[in-house]
Parts: C-alpha cells; structure tokens; sequence
C-alpha cells in the first residue's frame, strides 16, 4: 500500500505542474508566467493557500475522459496583500489553453462565494482560449454562473481582473463587469470577435494587437484601464490599487500613516494657474501638489485626457479625485470623459473612498459626434453618479466652472459636502466673451463704427468679468463655502476630510435607480 503522505506529496507535484513540463516552457517562451507564478507575485510571500486542486473535468466527449489534469486550468485559492485577504484565481494557459469548462467555472464560483461570504476583494488573473469547446454548453453555463456572480458581487467586494493572454468572446464580459481591468502590453488581447472574423464580416484587415492589444484598450476603447509594460507591473498594480480599497462595501478604506505635513503650504502652487483663462495649464501638477508624498495612482490615464481620475492619500486617507485637464480639449466635458468619470465616481461610492474633486471646467464639448453620440444621455451620467454618491465629496473650483458643467462637477447643489474655489475662479453661466455677444447684442448691433463697437465690447466684457467672472457672487449665495489661496488647499482638503470622516447620508430606500445608460 502507498505511504498516504508519499501519495499527497506526489499528487501534489502532478498537480503543480499543471499541463506539464513543456507547455510550462512553451508559456516562458511565450514572454508569459505560469498561473502559479502570477500568483506568487501577486500574494504576499507565503500566503497563498490553494483551493481544490485536485479538481478534474467531467467531460467524457472525445476522449477527453483519459486527458484529466489536477486542477482543470485553473488555480484558485485565497491569501494576502499587505496582510489583507484577497481571493484570487489564475487560468492555467497550460492545460487545454486555460480553456473554461463547467468544473473550472465551479472553482471559481466557489472562491467568489468565498469572497462574498467573508467580504474581500477577488483578483482574477485571466489567460484562456475561452469555452472549453469539448464540453459545449456545460462551460457556456459555467460562464454565465460566474457573469453572475460577479454581477451581485459588484458593489459588495472590489473586482479586479488582469488580462494576461486570450480572452476572447462572452469571455470577456466577466472581466468586463469588474471593477478594474489591467493589461499587459504584448502578451495580452481582449476583443469580442477576433481578426479572421472582422476580415470576412465587415472586410476590415487589423491585427490581433491593434484590435485587442492592451494600448489599443487602454487608449481607444477605454475597457483597460491601465496598461502595463509587463506581468510583474501589472501585478504590482494591482497590489497598489488595492491598499486604496476596503475589502468590502460595509468598511472603510485602510489609512496610512504619512510624514507629510497636513497643513504643507505650497507656494508654486499659486503661481500654477494662469490668469488668462484661455491659457492651458497641468492640472496634474495640482493633484500631485496636494496629496501625500505627491503620489497619485493615475485610472484610465491614457484614454478621455480631458478628466483626470484616480487614487491617492490625504492625511494618510484614501480619496478618489476627479479633476478637468486643461491641457486636453480644455478641460470640457465630452462623451468618453463623462462616462470615465461616472464609473470611477460610483466605484469610490461603492466603497466608501471620499471624493475630491477639481474643476476647471469651460462646458461641455460641441459638435454633431457629440450630439448624435449622446451627450445628453453620457453626461447624464456623470451627473447622476456625482449626484447620488453619499461618501465625502469636497471640490474645489480652480478657475472655470461654467454653465451645466458647473452643476455637474460635484457642485454644492448635487449634495457636495465642502466647496472650495480659488480667488480667480470663474463660476458663470458661460464665459464673458460669449455671455457679452448674447446679452449686449441688441447694443452692439447699434454701433456701426467697427472700432467703438470693439471698444464697447471690451468695456462689457470688463464689466461681464468684474460682475459675474469670479467667485464672489456663488460664496454670497453659499454655493462656494470658502474662497482658498491655492497653496492652502492641501490643508483645506484634510481638514475637510477630517471633518467628513464620519459623514452619514443615504438616499431614499428603492430597488435600485436608473442611471441613463
Ligand atoms: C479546448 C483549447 C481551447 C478551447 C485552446 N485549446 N483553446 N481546448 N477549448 N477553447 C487547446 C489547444 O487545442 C491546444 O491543445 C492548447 O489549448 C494550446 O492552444 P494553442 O492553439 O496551441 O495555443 P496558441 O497557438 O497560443 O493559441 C491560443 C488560442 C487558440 C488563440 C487561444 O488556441 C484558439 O484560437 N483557441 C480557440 C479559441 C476559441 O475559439 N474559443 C472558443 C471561443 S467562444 P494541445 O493539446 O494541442 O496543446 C467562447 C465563448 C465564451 O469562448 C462564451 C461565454 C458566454
């Protein structure tokens, strides 16, 4: 009779090796970690701790009965980052191309249960060839128990996925309802239906990584929100993201202890915004003048420029910021912004992460692309997620804030907690040069000498500016509770967040709202 021990011990190394030897090479040659591999850098050292690893398929179509492999092609299992518990699955490329059949989607239903029960967040590290075509329906099921799960899991647990090989097809609408996707420049591809299909449905000849690639995602779809050199820096990413996050909707983000002062004044900061409101600034010099140790964790950084969001720590506190960009499209509002925005703002909602937000904001983009694209519908978005957010939200308005766009960015009617602006912030309904063509038109049109009409529109452009161009008129009304000097925003903001930690609101009890999609 075999030593019990001896047997685990060697069915343990059998299911080690996943689909073997030399498909292990074949996934190195490949530029590629093994599931394992990912797993151990992504964990704290030691930590991990796997889940039904002896697993095997049911299949018994094409003999596939005498091909089982421990594990089934995917390594699932619960463990540490930052000595929080995370859980985590990683196809195995190795064993039938990570393919998905109904045994491997009940792992990783059983480890997302497990998230949801104890109330962590789920990492999942995807590389497959999507279904396990063998088995047929049985994974097409598997998929949608698991497109399930991750559906009543958001809100509940973080969700974040690597794209680390294939994923092609339904496959994607898993990672696709996390909250995070991150992709490896390279190795990676995601794309609903692949280049030989394009060529014969729509005759359109694109590569696998044009179409799919993680720049190609990153940049011009939007489904990636961050794309990283390799697997090792996507990993490390995802360590970072989550020492923002609580493990689940019901606590609050983990703080860390800073040597930064909260009250640190920066004088360059008030030098930072040109006067003449046409003149593009870097509103990212801002964000990193203010938050500690100046480091910002940029979401979605190649693709809608024209916003800013992401990650960093006042006063050692999570906060999610959301800023205008006056260097892209001068900062105006436009369909792929708005809908960036909206989904980092109900993200932060979700778990508990206060918002700051910076505006400079001049409106929202014009043009028929935008119209017929839906702005009305796009933008509505990133007014209803501001708007039903309950966490902190402190905004400060740094020099435009004008017309609906004013409204929309975290102002004080759509339930900001503290509102901020710089002393040569203009909150308006638009700007002085439009405002002047419609409101002095009538005595405009009355002057017919060229040079006094250009001289009397100045005069009411001065007068538009001096009247309606600055903060004063919107802290009158309370709209703005202070008016900053720029180098004292840091301190406005942990002060504020301080004040807000305990913040309590809810919104009115219903099944849930319908936010215009
Ligand atoms: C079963 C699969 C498989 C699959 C790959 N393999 N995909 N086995 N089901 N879906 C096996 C291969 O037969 C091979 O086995 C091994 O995995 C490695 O695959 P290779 O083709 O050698 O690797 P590579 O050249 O890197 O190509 C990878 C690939 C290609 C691009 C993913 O394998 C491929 O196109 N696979 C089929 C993809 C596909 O059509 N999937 C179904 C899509 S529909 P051996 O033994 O030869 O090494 C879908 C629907 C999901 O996923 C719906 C959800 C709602």
């Amino acid at each position: 009779m075999t030593d019990p021990l001896a047997r685990l011990e060697q069915l343990e190394q059998q299911a080690v090796l996943g689909g073997g030897q030399a498909r292990i090479d074949k996934q190195h040659e490949a530029g590629k970690l093994t599931a394992r591999e990912r797993i151990a850098a992504l964990l704290d050292p030691g930590s991990f701790v796997e889940l039904d690893r002896f697993v095997t398929h049911r299949c018994a179509d094409f003999g596939m009965q005498d091909q089982k492999i421990l594990g089934d092609g995917v390594v699932t299992g619960h463990g540490t980052v930052d000595g929080r518990p995370v859980c985590v699955f990683a196809q195995d490329f190795t064993v039938f191309g990570g393919s998905l059949s109904g045994a491997y989607a009940a792992k990783i239903c059983k480890v997302m249960d497990l998230a949801m029960k104890i109330g962590c967040p789920v990492v999942g590290l995807n590389d497959s060839g999507g279904a396990r075509i063998q088995e047929g329906v049985e994974s097409l099921a598997g998929y949608a128990d698991i497109f399930t799960r991750n559906v009543l899991a958001s809100g509940v647990v973080p969700q974040i996925s690597a794209i680390l090989g294939p994923c092609a097809g339904g496959a994607v609408y898993s990672p696709a309802i996390t909250d995070f996707i991150l992709m490896a420049e390279g190795t990676s591809y995601m794309f609903i239906t692949g280049p030989e299909v394009i060529k014969t449905v729509t005759h359109e000849e694109v590569t696998k990584e044009a179409l799919g690639g993680a720049k190609s995602h990153a940049a011009k779809s939007g489904v990636a929100h961050f794309a990283e050199a390799d697997e090792l820096s996507t990993l490390a990413r995802i360590r970072e993201l989550l020492a923002f996050m609580p493990g689940n909707n019901a606590e609050d983000p983990p703080s860390r202890p800073t040597a930064d002062p909260i009250d640190r004044a920066d004088e360059a900061l008030d030098g930072l915004v040109p006067l003449d409101p046409n003149k593009p600034y870097d509103m990212k010099a801002l964000i990193t003048g203010v938050v500690d140790e100046g480091r910002f964790v940029e979401v979605h950084k190649d693709y809608a420029k024209n916003i800013i969001c992401g990650f960093a720590r006042v006063g050692g506190r999570s906060v999610g910021i959301v800023a205008n960009q006056p260097k892209h499209l001068a900062g105006c509002l436009d369909i792929d912004a708005s809908v960036k925005a909206a989904r980092f703002v109900r993200f932060c909602d979700c778990f508990n992460i206060p918002l700051v937000t910076f505006v400079d904001v001049p409106g929202f983009l014009p043009g028929t692309t935008q119209e017929f694209g839906g702005i009305i519908k796009h933008g509505a978005k990133l007014l209803y997620a501001f708007a039903e957010a309950t966490v902190p939200k402190v905004t400060v308005i740094t020099r435009k804030a004008y017309g609906g766009a004013y409204d929309v960015m975290a102002s004080k009617h759509i339930r900001a907690d503290m509102n901020f602006a710089f002393p040569a912030a203009e909150i308006a309904v638009m700007g002085p040069e439009g405002a002047v063509n419609i409101i002095h038109r009538g005595a405009l049109d009355k002057i017919a000498d060229e040079g006094e009409r250009a001289a009397a529109r100045a005069r009411f452009v001065e007068e538009y500016k001096d009247n309606f161009a600055n903060p004063y008129k919107a802290a009158s009304l309370g709209y703005v509770d202070e008016i900053i000097r720029p180098r004292e925003t840091r301190a406005a903001l942990a002060r504020s967040l301080r004040l807000l930690a305990n913040k309590r609101q809810s919104n009115p009890p219903r099944k849930h709202g319908n936010i215009p999609l």
